[in-house]
C-alpha cells in the first residue's frame, strides 16, 4: 500500500492518451489500483485517474460516500472502471463546480452532460453497464477526460468562473483540490 504523488497541471504526462489495459487481474493491476486507491483516500478525493499518477492506462476509480468536500453530492458506488467507453444521452448539458487533484486549490464551472452510459471492466475483466446522470455522470466524465489528456480547466467556458477554492468559497471547509 501506497499513496503516490498525483501529478499537476503542466506536466506533460497529463496530457498523453492513455493505453488500454490488455491483461485482468494481474499482480500488477491490483497493485496499481491500490495505490491508486491509497492516493485517493489520502487525498480525499472522489476520483482518480492512472495517468494522475503517471501510469499511462486507461483506468480511473471513483467513489462518494457522504464526502465532505463535496456535501450535496448524491453517492457514488465505489467503482474501478478500466477501458471505459462514454456515450452520451439527450446532448443536456449543465454547468457545476469542478476540482482536480491535479490542479490543487482552484476550481472551476464545467459544463458536462446530464445522461450518460457508461461501459468497461473491471478489474477482473468483468464488464460494466451503467446508465447515470447528474453528480454521477460529471465524475465519470471528469476522470475520463484524464485519459485523453483532458484536464477540467480546458473544458471552462465562462473563465470567469475559475479562481481559487478559498477565494470562491470562502470561509468553507472544500477542501484543497
Ligand atoms: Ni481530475
Amino acid at each position: 500500500m501506497a499513496s503516490r504523488e498525483v501529478l499537476r497541471m503542466g506536466d506533460s504526462r497529463l496530457l498523453r492518451i492513455a493505453e488500454e489495459v490488455t491483461e485482468f487481474n494481474t499482480p500488477e493491476l491490483h497493485a496499481l489500483l491500490q495505490d491508486m486507491r491509497d492516493t485517493m483516500h489520502a487525498m480525499n478525493g472522489v476520483g482518480l485517474a492512472a495517468p494522475q499518477i503517471g501510469v499511462n492506462l486507461r483506468v480511473v476509480i471513483f467513489e462518494v460516500s457522504a464526502n465532505p468536500r463535496y456535501p450535496e453530492a448524491e453517492a457514488v458506488p465505489q467503482t474501478v472502471l478500466i477501458n471505459p467507453k462514454l456515450t452520451f444521452l439527450k446532448g443536456r448539458k449543465e454547468e457545476d463546480w469542478e476540482g482536480c487533484l491535479s490542479v490543487p486549490g482552484m476550481r472551476g464551472m464545467v459544463p458536462r452532460y446530464v445522461n450518460l452510459r457508461y461501459t468497461g471492466f473491471n478489474e477482473l475483466g468483468e464488464k460494466i453497464d451503467r446508465t447515470v446522470s447528474n453528480f454521477h455522470a460529471r465524475v465519470v466524465q471528469h476522470e475520463c477526460d484524464h485519459l485523453d489528456g483532458i484536464l477540467y480547466p480546458m473544458r471552462i467556458t465562462n473563465m470567469r468562473k475559475f479562481g481559487y477554492t478559498d477565494i470562491l468559497f470562502p470561509g468553507q471547509d472544500v477542501g484543497d483540490d
